[in-house]
């Protein structure tokens, strides 16, 4: 369906639920941060939706607002927080453990964490091989696990008096796997639920009662999820957006950065080594090779469409691109990333870059949440259903709207999509820079 301009938009009044299956670094971290900036604690640095602008109209006009003043984007302070995890720790305790907050900090926030409770998870063991928790649902069926989650879902609507909810999935990498027959179709996938059908993943039992119940839901790791034709029926069907997958965060935010510029000056590319050293809980999970398996795919698919080798197989035909992943406890959440990337230029001439940057993972990935939870929420009171192809932005993978497009990873396109899309839902013309003043 075409997308309609100048739609009728939804208020945001009233709370707006957001649900987090996994409730770990990435989690805690967005919740405590949520709540110090609301206390006036600290920026939302790195959030799109509270920091950044957009210009509408020619640049005469001087015309720019606030996204958040532009787009109606429910408020910070209606926010409430829930989600479910494998380990009971309250937001505090989970938020410490990560170890990437510091602790004064959370001694402030300390009330309000300890209030937000995980509820017990959907889990399988063989999904997720390095990571042992108890907080689990009791239940012998994949059905009946669904509706214990719209169970918790209704009940955490009611308590906190939500008027809306969106979900981002912030639960570990499970385990690689390609679609099978169960994915085929939504009637497939929920036989596939009441037979307890191996195939079928812990958040993908999650994606369906969400979008059961016409939640929006966005996925945070690379494990298939959105991307299976049963859930995206099944997302069509109850008209719900959906986005995906895998946070664009450390290494491959600079690869989508950097790669574009190298593209745009016609330099060629030999190859591209990427190694990191990663001590957090997310880190000792992709240790296992299948759940590193999901996370490299995700990872290799970037440089391809960027360069798009078949245009210019002289300049990126032959890119040997490599990414490790190892797992190292001393550092903890402050992740290492390096890059080294073999170039040429004018006549073949070879050159390296060199790239070392010294993230904090939580700390890149925290405001990501919050943009696509205030996103999917407008998406949805704006009528928009289905895969959300202008949050790409957010994704190392980001999923196509139709099987068979190639998926766009270029960063700057991809915010132009962003904005172009938030323009155009005002009914605003979008940016082309195409300019008239040389016809003068
Ligand atoms: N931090 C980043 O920059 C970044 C970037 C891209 C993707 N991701 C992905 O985001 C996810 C979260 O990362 P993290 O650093 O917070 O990891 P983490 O290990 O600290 O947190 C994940 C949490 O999910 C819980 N969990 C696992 N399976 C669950 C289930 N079935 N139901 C409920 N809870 C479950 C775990 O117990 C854990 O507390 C991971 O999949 C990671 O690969 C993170």
């Amino acid at each position: 369906m075409p997308l309609q301009s100048n739609a009728e938009i939804r208020p945001a009044t009233g709370k707006l639920g957001v649900l987090l299956p996994g409730m770990g670094a990435v989690g805690s971290t967005f919740v405590a941060g949520c709540l110090a900036i609301r206390k006036g604690l600290a920026q939302p640095i790195g959030s799109l939706t509270q920091m950044g602008t957009i210009r509408i109209g020619p640049r005469s006009d001087d015309n720019v607002p606030l996204i958040r003043d532009y787009v109606p984007l429910a408020d910070l302070d209606d926010l409430v927080f829930g989600g479910w995890d494998v380990f009971p720790d309250d937001a505090y305790v989970a938020a410490q453990r990560a170890g990437v907050l510091d602790g004064h900090l959370l001694e402030q926030l300390g009330e309000e964490l300890r209030a937000i409770r995980p509820m017990p998870a959907v889990f399988e063991q063989a999904y997720v091989r390095n990571l042992h928790g108890d907080h689990v649902k009791d239940l012998a069926s994949k059905w009946e696990q669904a509706e214990a989650l719209t169970d918790d879902i209704r009940r955490f609507s009611e308590e906190n008096g939500c008027d809306r909810l969106v979900a981002v999935w912030c639960g570990s990498t499970e385990v690689y796997k390609e679609p099978g027959d169960v994915h085929a179709s939504l009637e497939a996938f929920e036989q596939g639920l009441r037979d307890s059908h191996p195939d079928i993943a812990p958040s993908q039992i999650y994606a369906y009662a969400l979008l059961k119940q016409g939640i929006p839901v966005a996925n945070g790791a690379p494990n298939l999820n959105l991307d299976t034709p049963a859930l995206l029926e099944l997302a069509r069907a109850n008209r719900v957006p959906v986005t995906g997958k895998d946070f664009k965060t450390g290494q491959t935010l600079m690869k989508t950065i950097l790669a574009p510029g190298l593209k745009a000056r016609l330099l060629g590319v030999d190859g591209w080594y990427s190694t990191n050293i990663l001590g957090n809980r997310d880190g000792e999970i992709l240790d296992d090779p299948d759940s590193f398996k999901a996370k490299e795919v995700s990872k290799l698919g970037v440089l391809d469409t960027i360069f798009e080798p078949e245009r210019n197989p002289e300049l990126y035909g032959d890119i040997h691109h490599v990414v490790r992943i190892n797992y190292y406890p001393p550092r903890g959440d402050n992740k290492e990333g390096w890059d080294n990337i073999d170039i040429f230029g004018w006549l073949g001439y070879k050159m390296q870059i060199k790239v070392d940057f010294l993230c904090r993972d939580s700390i890149l990935a925290a405001p990501l949440v919050l943009d696509l939870a205030l996103f999917l929420d407008l998406a949805q009171r704006a009528g928009l259903a289905g895969v959300q192809e202008w949050l790409s932005f957010y994704w190392k993978s980001p999923q196509p709207a139709q099987p068979g497009l190639y998926p766009e990873h270029d960063i700057f396109i991809q915010l132009k999509k962003l904005k172009n899309t938030l323009r155009h839902l005002r009914g605003d013309d979008p940016i082309t820079h195409v300019g008239a003043e040389y016809y003068d």
